[in-house]
């Protein structure tokens, strides 16, 4: 040891090695967040700056100031989308996940930021109903295509915590085209045995099964085409406001089609509980 005398670190030095180790320890991110102190959870995430750039290009969409309402961020990963709602002057804001190290990232993100407020909880997009409570914003960005029973999840926020808004995103492949099918069809074409043919029509609604992997992730279950990814919105209750970005949509929270024909048609756990009541 020299001679010298060791001096002490400065304060902000040492946060921010903290800061970084305990990042790592908790790595790889999903999400890149700015942690402060120059500490970045995702620098080089394949899609570059995730979430923040394709935030940027729907942000707007959003109000500026949320007043007090509340949040549910279903999916919420390291809590990207959370922790921006805040700063938008959100109250009460929960992220739920699967994923325990996803939420101790989340955790920790906004722990650092100042928002250490927001409440993460383990609970599966199927268990919603658990909370029982309705938000005034529910986000559920990138979660529906990873999904094994996408319609249903859509079901279940409806009925259980969707309270105004939705904010949502899928991955979406094949057709941007909307085409929009008759009311009602019948089984053949008229005069023929032919099946009518508007199944085939690119911008027909179609939900892409994916057996096997895609990009390398077989978490990857379904890619709707943006006519499908819009009818199951409607189908679930959802009316579409706006479309800020291709795979992006607003949605306000509208009558469930086909719910004035029983909960049959719309929730068969629910019915089934009631035969069981009668
Ligand atoms: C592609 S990431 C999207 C993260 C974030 N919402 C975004 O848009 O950046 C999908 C997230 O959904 C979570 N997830 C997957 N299945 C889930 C489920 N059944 N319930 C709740 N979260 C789920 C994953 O753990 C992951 O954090």
């Amino acid at each position: 040891m020299s001679g010298r005398a060791k001096r002490a670190e400065p304060a902000a030095r040492q946060e921010a090695r903290d800061l970084r180790q305990r990042a790592e320890a908790l790595g790889p991110w999903f999400q890149n967040i700015d942690l402060g102190h120059g500490v970045l959870t995702a620098p080089d995430h394949f899609l570059g700056d995730y979430p923040a750039f394709k935030f940027r290009r729907f942000a707007d969409a959003l109000p500026a100031d949320l007043a007090g309402g509340s949040v549910l961020d279903i999916g919420c990963n390291a809590g990207f989308y959370s922790i921006e709602m805040k700063r938008r002057g959100a109250g009460r804001v929960i992220g739920i996940d699967s994923d325990e190290r996803y939420l101790a990232q989340a955790r920790l993100a906004s722990e650092a930021l100042g928002f250490a407020d927001i409440e993460y909880r383990r609970l599966s997009v199927y268990d919603v109903a658990a909370l029982g409570e309705r938000f005034d914003l529910v986000i559920f960005m990138g979660v529906l295509y990873h999904l094994r029973h996408p319609l249903l999840a859509l079901d279940l926020i409806r009925e259980h915590v969707a309270g105004g808004r939705m904010l949502f995103q899928t991955m979406q492949q094949g057709s941007d085209a909307v085409f929009t099918p008759p009311a009602d069809h019948p089984f053949h074409k008229p005069g023929t045995f032919d099946p009518p043919d508007y199944f085939d029509e690119p911008g027909y609604p179609k939900l892409h099964f994916i057996e096997r992997e895609f990009a390398g992730d077989w978490s990857n279950w379904w890619a709707p085409n943006a006519a499908a990814s819009q009818a199951m919105l409607r189908a679930a209750g959802f009316a579409i406001e706006a479309q800020p970005e291709a795979e992006v949509y607003l949605c306000r929270v509208a009558e469930v089609p086909y719910a004035e024909m029983g909960a049959a048609a719309v929730y068969p756990a629910r019915s089934q509980q009631g035969e069981q009541d009668a």
